[in-house]
């Protein structure tokens, strides 16, 4: 593949494989820029980016103004609670309204599930889903797959556990549509309450006892559990949930040598992972979070249109 049609990105789901490919030999290409003394390209310059969540972030909305900033993009932060949001403006009149005063790129995160689709079929403007109430989260899951593809040198016929509160999870579907369309073998592993029957429609195996499937692993994906989506318990205590399902250090002993532990973050230390084990010898979580940093370059250069792809 050697041109990139989308103003958009919304999610994995809609993408090809050659497209993810495509995205993910872009990432590797620009993580060389990051590694340089000087770590800023033209690619951009001229553009601006707005970098829109209406829903908390650390990583998602410093890594996109990181990335912006290397590719020589104007950023601009907005926050709902410091937008007109707050007196009844609505989403699509906030976007046009940001598009008329010349935003090139909106990165959007937003509790709605669908509201950059709302937004993307509107504007002319490049609207990025930054995360999208428990739909995707599409640049978590290239940046985990590219993580994956780093460390392990392919993704075809690795087998990858994503582990927890899959119903409630957009990092999870990302994951799942990106894994499974290069080639991965994935297994969902929760209690039944937050792995439904119905998830193998996707195309992965899903298993309710961690202890049977954990030696399989290549990698163990660890999600939060999602409190602020869960309108009543989905199970019956922390102490349980971690006994069950947490990544604790005699599970950590038990993977296999070279597994990849990985966490899209933020960490429930003691529930979801061991804190030792998050800072241990086989988790990669801050390397996804650098990673991430290329990856929305890629994604911000292609659905802008831009040139200048560092050689
Ligand atoms: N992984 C992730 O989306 O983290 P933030 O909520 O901090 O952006």
């Amino acid at each position: 593949m050697k041109t990139w049609t989308r103003k958009d990105l919304i999610g994995l789901d809609d993408l090809s494989t050659e497209e993810i490919q495509f995205l993910l030999d872009t990432a590797t290409a620009f993580k060389g820029v990051g590694e340089r003394s000087l770590k800023k390209v033209p690619a951009l310059r001229g553009k601006t980016l707005v970098n829109f969540f209406v829903e908390p972030s650390t990583r998602t909305r410093t890594s996109f103004e990181i990335a912006a900033m290397r590719l020589s993009a104007d950023v601009v932060n907005i926050t709902a609670t410091a937008s007109s949001l707050q007196k009844g403006e609505t989403l699509k009149d906030t976007a046009l309204n940001l598009q008329a005063l010349h935003a090139d790129i909106i990165v959007l995160r937003h509790s709605s599930a669908g509201s950059p689709r709302f937004l993307a079929d509107r504007l002319e403007s490049s609207i990025i889903n930054a995360g999208d109430g428990s739909h995707e989260h599409p640049t978590q899951g290239l940046l985990d797959i590219f993580t994956m593809r780093q460390k392990h040198g392919r993704i075809a016929g690795l087998n990858v556990l994503i582990v927890g509160d899959i119903l409630f999870s957009r990092v999870a579907r990302s994951n799942i549509h990106g894994l499974v369309k290069l080639g991965a073998k994935v297994t969902l592993v929760g209690p039944t309450t937050l792995v439904p029957a119905g998830f193998e429609k996707l195309g992965v195996r899903v298993a309710h006892r961690l202890d049977d499937v954990l030696e399989e692993a290549d990698v163990i994906n660890l999600l939060r559990i999602q409190h602020e989506r869960q309108r009543k318990e989905y199970f019956p205590g922390l102490g349980e949930y971690v006994s069950l399902f947490g990544l604790t250090k005699a599970r950590a002993a038990r993977l296999k040598p070279g597994c990849l532990i990985m966490h899209p973050g933020p960490i429930n230390r003691g529930v979801e992972i061991d804190s030792e084990v998050a800072d241990g010898a086989g988790s990669v979580i801050l390397e996804q979070v650098t990673n991430g940093i290329a990856v929305r370059m890629a994604v911000l250069y292609l659905c802008a249109g831009g040139a200048g792809l560092p050689t």
